[in-house]
């Protein structure tokens, strides 16, 4: 009966059950949710609202929609349907009848209609939760994705009169503000300890938004509004928006807004520029759901809400023959990591699974002829590093056993974002344009010395690398393949990070170069940036590499320093 009508108000009056509900120790919540082309995101973000770990009856929901060119009109429809019910009020005003644009709009940008038309609404919100007799009252934007299902309760374990969690997005951008005009030096320097999480905690801010709960029982909130008032406007401040209005309002109640970065609590898009359409919404949510695969499993709706999202992207294999994912098989989430990050932008890959440096034994080395040795500075080879290097070892063999006549090899802790298959078809066009005869071509190095390259002329990406560590991603040919197994490098088995460089030739006093005629005859190119990245850097929270733990050595062990700059697990 809902969906009916062009446009429908929705009002159970369940509100008479605040009454008859005892207050109990759960405060009664007015969730308000402004809803405007939010298609992308309102299938997760409306999830996210069905599996909030708090009673229902004791939520009450606020919703307005208007003037959308996509199905979020559709999508509310559907989900209010189903889920209006256990709420202990809906009110729900979503107008699909309305134009696509405001009167004063031209395209994807807030017009200061828009900005005050949110404003008005919020502030009828608001003035809804007090009438109402509400202990709470919730903005929540409905793009914001939350990681975990306990936030509101944990919001209000903060106890202040208005609070919000950090959300972090891709681009750097936050829900809280150190100013509200122009920022000082001290005040963007206050901005990023706290973004970095640098410090940690709950701070007085003078802004948050985007996901801001307001304790309605705290008299000091009783002056807090979002309509401005235009003689207050203050000259520094550029768009006064009603994040800027309840900032204003709440600085004149002398009341301090605060802002919470204790955990990881979720994301927000990086709001569209000018120049962009509805549609790079798409991406900035794919990036979204590539972020949050770094730390928690992949963002998923509950099942009516399947019916809205896009169909999965077809997988290629980027014009690869093949993409070899390496990992041990004692790590299988982060096979399951890569995989979820390749199903959403459309990789097909296959798994290797690695040779395991902690079961190494002598009588496996030694069946098959492996003599691990030290290289250069550093003169021993732990029992990761040997795992590691005959990993990638096995893998150049099967690609000529194959017959494969070009590959990408990632170990996977690599984690790509959403423009990877772009950037690698550009780094390949222009290797094969360039450079024809490419063996081996970074995706990722960490380069010894940084201005330590020689740009590939005519080139915008391509790169002559040098000496640079790291085979955490790479695309091979056959041929690359072929040099790289010509010398039975089993008989010395070398770091596979000084392997590769020895075997292009940057690495020239080696004692190896000897044992390997073959030494500098890698043909090996790069991107100017990196084209995929590590999911945790070296020192960053749960890094951990099984190519460098140190179990066990081999070779003759060298003097303190090395010892430490090999031993870089850093278990958590
Ligand atoms: C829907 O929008 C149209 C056009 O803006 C307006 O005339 C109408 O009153 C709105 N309906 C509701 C229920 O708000
Ligand atoms: C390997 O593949 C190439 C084409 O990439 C082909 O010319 C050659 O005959 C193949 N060799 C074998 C042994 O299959």
């Amino acid at each position: 009966m809902l969906l009916m009508n062009a446009s429908f108000v929705l009002v159970t009056l369940a509100v008479l059950k605040a009454l008859a509900v005892a207050q109990g120790s759960n405060p009664s919540v007015m969730i308000v949710l402004l809803v405007r082309n939010k298609e992308a995101y309102l299938p997760y973000t409306l999830s996210q609202l069905s599996r909030l770990d708090y009673p229902k009856e004791r939520l009450a929901l606020w919703i307005a929609s208007d003037h959308n060119q996509d199905r979020s009109a559709e999508i509310l429809h559907t989900w209010l349907e189903r889920y209006n019910l256990p709420y202990l009020s809906v009110e729900a005003v979503v107008n699909a009848s309305s134009p696509p644009l405001r009167p004063d709009e031209r395209g994807a940008v807030q017009s200061p209609g828009r900005l005050r038309a949110v404003g008005d609404m919020k502030q009828e919100a608001l003035k809804r939760a007090r009438t109402l007799g509400m202990d709470m009252v919730w903005f929540l934007d409905a793009d914001v994705v939350l990681h975990d299902r306990y936030i509101l309760r944990r919001l209000q374990s903060v106890r202040k009169p208005v609070v919000a969690p950090m959300l972090r997005s891709v681009g750097g951008y936050s829900n809280f503000q150190t100013s509200i005009g122009r920022t000082s030096p001290q005040e963007e320097d206050a901005f990023s300890r706290i973004y970095s999480g640098r410090v940690r905690g709950c701070f007085a801010v003078p802004l948050v938004r985007s996901c801001v709960l307001m304790d309605l029982r705290d008299p000091r909130t009783a002056g807090l509004t979002f309509v401005s008032q235009s003689c207050e406007l203050q000259p520094e401040v550029e768009t006064l928006d009603d994040a800027v209005a309840l900032a204003i309002s709440s600085r004149n109640s002398g009341l301090k807004m605060t802002i919470c970065n204790g955990e990881d609590f979720g994301l927000m898009p990086v709001p569209l520029s000018p120049t962009q359409e509805l549609k790079d919404e798409w991406q900035n949510l794919l990036a979204m759901k590539l972020e949050t695969l770094i730390d928690y499993p992949p963002m998923s709706v509950v099942p009516l809400m399947r019916l809205f999202l896009p169909p999965p992207p077809t997988k290629s294999r980027l014009g690869f023959d093949r993409i070899y994912v390496i990992g041990l098989e004692r790590r299988p989430e982060r096979w399951r990591r890569l995989k979820a990050c390749f199903d959403e932008i459309g990789v097909e890959a296959v798994r290797m699974l690695a040779v395991d440096g902690r079961k190494l034994t002598d009588e496996f080395l030694e069946e098959r002829n492996i003599h691990p040795r030290g290289e250069g500075r550093k003169k021993f080879i732990n029992k990761g590093e040997v795992g590691c290097s005959l990993s990638h070892y096995y893998i150049w063999r099967d690609v000529i056993k194959q017959n494969l006549s070009r590959v990408i090899i990632l170990e996977d802790d690599s984690h790509p974002s959403a423009d990877f298959p772009a950037r690698l078809r550009q780094l390949v066009d222009e290797a094969d344009r360039l450079r024809p005869e490419w063996d081996f071509l970074y995706l990722f190095r960490e380069a010894a010395f940084p201005d330590d390259f020689e740009p590939v002329e005519g080139s915008e990406h391509l790169i002559r690398p040098g000496f640079s560590y790291t085979t955490l991603a790479y695309a091979l040919t056959r041929s690359g393949a072929e040099t790289l197994v010509r010398d039975d490098p089993l008989k010395n088995l070398l770091c596979v990070d000084h392997y590769i460089p020895l075997m292009s030739g940057e690495v020239p006093f080696s004692e190896w170069m000897e044992v390997y005629p073959s030494a500098g005859t890698l043909r090996v190119y790069s991107g100017r940036e990196n084209i995929i990245e590590p999911v945790k850097r070296i020192g960053e929270h749960g890094f951990v590499s099984d190519c460098t733990e140190v179990d066990d050595l081999f070779g003759e062990v060298s003097y303190g320093n090395e010892v430490e700059e090999c031993n870089m697990e850093t278990l958590t």
